[in-house]
């Protein structure tokens, strides 16, 4: 009755960072606004995952992540799984074992779930080629990743990636990211992103705490405006080569979301002093060397130095002489990955 009864499947992807952010839902896991990504280069996640016909009642599920076996993340994978049976009849008949490594650390500033159901997706994406003898679309991968973790959609293909509906792209969706690379100017195919580790520890709120806080937050409709008009202006610094409003823009989405945070009910504050200082540092280093550099941040205290190519020796030599002391030395050097 299948084509394939088992197997290992063998995936790798890349997390990426938003520069226009995607803070709320609405509906099943969509976004209350459209958001904008670049994956990165050599922060990687190796998935496989081996597939046998189940010959029990009940499907196995496990997930093994850096070589342990992790129960909670399984309970997880189990609720994601069941998700899928809709679009994927097969998947309650075969036993699954996922293995999972990241190349980077936990709760670095670099979000893992991105890559990590990125990879689940297009792994699931593979077995069902095989098991099924049918191709599913990059829209539909993308599709299947946003359910496990909204951002991850943005994770199935490689450089820039709009997710959610907007005005300017037509083709833009709430259910899968839409890849912009064949309008990006060649100066942001060079884009590096050098993540400053101010602090390792869990976050104190998770991000599908903060994503619920926007159903009622006071600023919500503003928020969402600012989202759609930044699209607007990101898109056309990205096709023109526009570096200083890029930057500008970059800037003003991560402290939007730190302020949404801030002005929660309840309020919250992910970012630590260092933080701060290394944002002051980066606008004065930028004002008094005229270099192309600024920031970006997750949901976390860490801060993403965003330059380009033609910068590197500088910005990490500034990194290196006036950062480091401020992030125990701790950072991670990545760029885009475009192709
Ligand atoms: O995909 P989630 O639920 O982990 O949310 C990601 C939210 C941000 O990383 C803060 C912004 C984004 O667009 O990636």
């Amino acid at each position: 009755m299948y084509i394939s009864d088992s197997g290992i499947v063998n995936v790798t992807t890349s997390p990426n960072i938003a520069i226009i952010k995607y803070w709320g839902k609405i509906n099943i896991q969509e976004p209350i606004n459209p958001s904008i990504s670049f994956t990165l280069s050599e922060c990687k996640t190796e998935t496989s995952i081996a597939y046998q016909l189940c010959k029990s009642e009940k499907a196995d599920r496990q997930f093994i992540f850096q070589n342990e076996r992790n129960t909670h993340f399984e309970q997880k994978l189990i609720k994601y799984l069941d998700s899928l049976t809709v679009f994927l009849p097969w998947l309650p008949d075969f036993n699954l074992k996922v293995t999972s490594k990241n190349n980077f650390p936990h709760s670095s500033g670099i979000a893992s779930s991105a890559s990590g159901f990125s990879a689940i997706a297009k792994a699931i994406a593979d077995i069902h080629e095989k098991v099924s003898g049918k191709d599913l679309s990059v829209e539909d991968i993308s599709n299947m990743a946003r359910l496990g973790s909204g951002s991850a959609c943005r994770s199935i293909e490689n450089g820039w990636n709009v997710w959610g509906k907007n005005n300017i792209l037509q083709k833009g969706n709430q259910h899968y990211a839409i890849n912009i690379n064949s309008y990006i100017h060649p100066i942001f195919t060079s884009i590096c992103d050098s993540v400053l580790i101010v602090k390792q520890h869990e976050k104190k709120v998770s991000s599908s705490i903060g994503h619920q806080l926007m159903t009622n937050h006071p600023y919500k409709e503003g928020r969402i405006r600012q989202a759609h008009q930044n699209m607007e202006y990101l898109l056309k610094a990205l096709e023109k080569g526009d570096i200083k409003n890029f930057l500008e823009i970059a800037e003003e989405e991560a402290l939007s979301l730190h302020g949404l945070m801030l002005s929660s009910n309840p309020g919250y504050t992910l970012l630590v002093s260092n933080s701060l200082a290394i944002i002051k540092k980066i606008r004065e280093f930028r004002l008094s060397n005229q270099i192309d550099i600024g920031f970006t941040i997750d949901a976390g205290p860490n801060i993403h130095v965003l330059y380009f190519e033609k910068d590197s020796d500088i910005v990490l030599n500034f990194i290196q002489s006036e950062l480091f002391s401020l992030c125990n030395n701790l950072a991670i050097h990545d760029h885009i990955q475009f192709d």
